[in-house]
């Protein structure tokens, strides 16, 4: 048995320890706003946060979680993180969605991002695009979501 803290709820789960938080997620705890993309790390499709740092879900297994806390979109898009909120507001503003599958990677990322960065600080465009680089988005939102990015930095001010 393992227990899971995810956005602040504690849930035990009898899995093997080896599962890929992405798929406990999903397929036990019914959360399905992290997605799947290429399950080898290299798209952000599945990315959340493990104490606060962007991690891959699918390459990451739950034994990993033991003792940390685990953030989801869910938790991030709820309105009540300050910098989550503004990052969505910022997504909406700029209409930065197409197909929408790699989005909730990319929020997670821009999120963990902007809440590494001290106070006030307005990251440039080639600071955004490094923090963002590992976030592959094939319908090319690319400019929309440094924009935006760059627009939740300025209200985060
Ligand atoms: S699904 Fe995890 S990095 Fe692509
Ligand atoms: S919006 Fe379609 S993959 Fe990014």
């Amino acid at each position: 048995m393992s227990t899971l803290h995810v956005n602040g709820r504690e849930h035990a789960v009898n899995l093997d320890p080896s599962t890929p938080i992405l798929w406990t997620l999903r397929d036990t705890l019914g959360m399905t706003g992290t997605k799947f993309g290429c399950g080898a790390a290299l798209c952000g499709a599945c990315t959340v946060h493990l104490d606060g740092q962007a991690i891959r879900s699918c390459v990451t297994p739950i034994s990993a979680a033991q003792g940390a806390k685990i953030t989801t979109i869910e938790a991030v898009t709820d309105g009540k993180d300050r910098v989550g909120a503004a990052v969505h507001a910022a997504w909406v503003k700029h209409d930065v969605a197409q197909c929408g599958y790699c989005q909730s990677g990319q929020i997670m990322s821009a999120t963990a991002f902007l809440k590494s960065l001290p106070r006030g600080k307005q990251p440039s465009a080639a600071e955004i695009d490094t923090a963002m680089a590992g976030n592959i988005c094939r319908c090319g939102t690319y400019a929309r979501i440094r924009a935006a990015v760059a627009d939740a930095a300025k209200a985060l001010a």
